[in-house]
């Protein structure tokens, strides 16, 4: 076992508990402490976990038992923090969207192969057993021609998240519902049914007053192996339920609510399945009725494959590499949606998530 990998996190808001409980439930990864512009909520993490409180970001970058950098700063500031975390020859592990463009987005993973580093992304849901069983029946070609790969997010986010901070507000922050909650289960579709040729999408308002992001999307994605998508997002529907990610083909179907499998039927059932219909905890929060509804559990399999991944040739599972299209799937449905017509990927490099 690797004896104390170091991490430091930069943003100690509402995510950072979830990395610090993720890291100390880590076989070898030690939190060395937090840093936060306001340094009030660095101190209060800090005290609450029994870390340090770096006074900035550099000091932290030059202390060497960091090894890793968590980055939980608002969407828009990932960028600044990976960089320079990189060009100090830390590992990183950023929270999602990775940036607001595709160029951004690329440029940190420049900087990180450049300086050596690894460079994975917190689209943690990729580790639910319930998804790598998906996974693995799309890879062996259970579900013969694949035919619909959806995402049903019917959340429910109260006025007050919009409102406590001011980022969570603000489209140029990156803080509608589609790239905001949806990253994760866009992700999850591209990450199963391969590269998207095509995104038609609608965003609304209609329980937010005030606040001028899409509280509500609703899309259709042509994927380019031939399957369609409907993606229905919300954080206007109170109280809020579990995800639902429905993956259809010509020899089976599998659905995921939360992170339990709901059906999972095969033309050619074979001896694992009847295990697998048992995957997932139906009484896990997966954060349909509030923000810091969740469980950590997912948080800490990327934590650990980051620890098990440094001073090895491999690449962590989930490379900011593999998240980049789902970048642009979400571009895509943003530019969609303004200009009221299908948009067919590649996007360009410079398009950001409010031009
Ligand atoms: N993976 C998930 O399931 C998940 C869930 C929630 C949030 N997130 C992501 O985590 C990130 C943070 O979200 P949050 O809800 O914790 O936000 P938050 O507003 O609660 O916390 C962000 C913190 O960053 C601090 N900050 C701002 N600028 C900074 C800077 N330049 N350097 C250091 N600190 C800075 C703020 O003061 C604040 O304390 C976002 O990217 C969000 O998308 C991911």
């Amino acid at each position: 076992m690797k004896a104390n990998i170091g991490f430091g996190i930069v943003g100690a808001g509402l995510i950072a508990p979830f990395h610090i409980n993720a890291i100390k439930d880590s076989r070898g990864g030690k939190v060395i402490g937090v840093f936060d512009v306001v340094m009030a909520r660095a101190e209060q993490v800090a005290e609450k976990y029994a870390v340090r409180v770096f006074p900035s970001l550099q000091e932290m970058l030059e202390d060497s038992s960091v090894t890793v950098v968590c980055v939980a700063t608002p969407n828009h500031l990932h960028r600044d923090a990976v960089i320079r975390a990189a060009k100090a020859g830390k590992h990183v592990l950023t929270e999602k969207p990775p940036a607001m463009s595709l160029r951004e987005t690329d440029e940190m993973i420049d900087v990180c192969q450049k300086a050596n580093v690894k460079f994975g992304c917190f689209v943690q849901c990729r580790v639910r057993s319930a998804v790598q069983a998906m996974k693995s029946a799309v890879d062996a070609g259970r579900f013969g021609k694949l035919l619909h790969a959806d995402a049903y997010m019917k959340w429910f986010r109260p006025q007050e998240y919009y409102t406590s901070d001011g980022w969570r507000g603000q489209q140029q922050s990156g803080s509608g519902v589609t790239v905001a909650q949806g990253f994760h289960y866009i992700d999850l579709l591209q990450y199963l049914a391969g590269r998207a040729r095509t995104v038609e999408a609608r965003m609304t308002n209609i329980g937010h007053p005030g606040i001028s992001l899409e509280d509500e999307a609703l899309a259709r994605i042509q994927f380019t192996c031939g399957a369609e998508g409907v993606v229905q997002l919300s954080t206007a529907l109170w109280p809020g339920t579990d995800i639902r990610i429905e993956m259809n083909g010509t020899d089976g179907t599998a659905v995921m609510v939360g992170e339990k499998i709901q059906t999972w039927k095969f033309r050619d059932e074979r001896p694992e399945d009847e295990q697998i219909r048992t995957l997932g905890n139906s009484s896990q929060a997966t954060g349909a009725g509030g923000a810091a509804d969740l469980g950590h559990r997912d948080h800490m399999i990327v934590v650990q494959d980051m620890i098990d991944c440094i001073g090895s040739d491999r690449e962590v599972v989930i490379s900011v590499v593999s998240v980049r299209h789902t970048l642009e799937i979400v571009l895509a449905m943003y530019q969609s949606a303004k200009q009221g017509r299908p948009v067919s990927l590649p996007v360009s490099d410079d398009d950001t998530l409010w031009s």
